[in-house]
């Protein structure tokens, strides 16, 4: 079976969607699925750093496009994360070097090596944005709960719908998915912040999971382990809700951040590579 293409977008910049890549890619790998998370930020490199793989960049998705480098050459596999590569993008590249063509090659071999292909997007409607939309089977919106963001989400919602190759050869639209990050609850309840049944009323798209702002998120950024599998946060916790939303395992409602369970299969081999078991 030919991989399913997810792509990690949203309006407004620094939302969190190298986080969402990083830590979906993460959670599916963990399940057993080979995935790939590829980085279509040229220019602003930042997936290999988030997944603590900077150091072993050679050869990135840009000599991979314009056939300079083989895929195998490019692919970099996570340290303790098996099942999971990471394409990395060109730091010194132009923002529109990538071209249709050379995207469309890789993303057809992508699409026969693995089980998930996660695209990594820049911020807005540019260039790389389009190129990562354009591939998509899912595409997921990450928001943070303030009007600017939500009011960009809903831009990008209208080019989900009209600019993939799904909607240009017929087949069914690209699913459209909500996320919210970066949510702090009192920044809510003294009204610097939207609820979130409000953005539920803004944007249509069906919401997947609201993860928390919470400094465990930069502390795994660092670390190079994603956000998604530490055993010991709400954001893990919120992430793993999430994906387990996503992929149509549960039917619960979601779950605000401080009520998510966060129990997981695997918290002994977790806990080991957070080093706190
Ligand atoms: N839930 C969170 N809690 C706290 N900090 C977060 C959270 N999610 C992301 N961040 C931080 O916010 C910053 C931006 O996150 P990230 O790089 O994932 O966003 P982005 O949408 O990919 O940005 P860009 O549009 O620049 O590509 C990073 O410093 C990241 O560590
Ligand atoms: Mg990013």
């Amino acid at each position: 079976m030919p991989a399913t293409v997810i792509t990690i977008t949203s309006g407004k910049g620094g939302v969190g969607k190298t986080t969402t890549t990083a830590a979906f890619g993460a959670a599916l790998a963990l399940r057993g699925h080979r995935v790939c998370a590829v980085d279509f930020d040229v220019g602003l490199r930042n997936l290999d750093l988030v997944l603590g793989l900077e150091k072993r960049v050679v050869y990135d998705f840009l000599h991979v496009a314009e056939g300079k480098a083989k895929l195998g050459q490019a692919l970099i596999k996570h340290k303790q994360i098996d099942n999971l590569y990471v394409l990395a993008t060109s730091q010194t590249a132009e923002k529109n070097a990538l071209t249709n063509e050379g995207v469309g090659r890789v993303m057809e071999q992508l699409r026969a090596e693995f089980d998930y292909v996660i695209c990594d997007s820049p911020a807005g409607i540019e260039h790389g944005a389009m190129a990562a939309l354009y591939h998509a089977d899912h595409a997921i919106v990450v928001c943070n709960p303030e009007v600017s963001s939500i009011r960009d989400a809903d831009r990008i919602l209208g080019f989900v719908g009209s600019k993939s190759k799904r909607s240009e050869d017929g087949r069914d639209p690209v699913r459209e998915h909500l996320l919210v990050t970066r949510y702090d609850e009192d920044r809510v309840k003294c009204g610097e912040m939207l609820p979130v049944n409000e953005i539920k009323e803004i944007l249509s798209a069906e919401l997947i999971g609201i993860v928390p702002e919470s400094r465990s998120v930069l502390r795994s950024s660092n670390s190079g382990v994603p956000a998604s599998i530490d055993p010991q946060t709400d954001a893990g916790a919120a992430y793993r809700d999430a994906v387990a939303h996503f992929l149509g395992e549960t039917k619960d409602p979601i779950r605000l951040p401080g009520q998510a369970v966060g129990n997981h299969p695997q918290r002994g081999f977790l806990m080991r590579l957070f080093r706190r078991g």
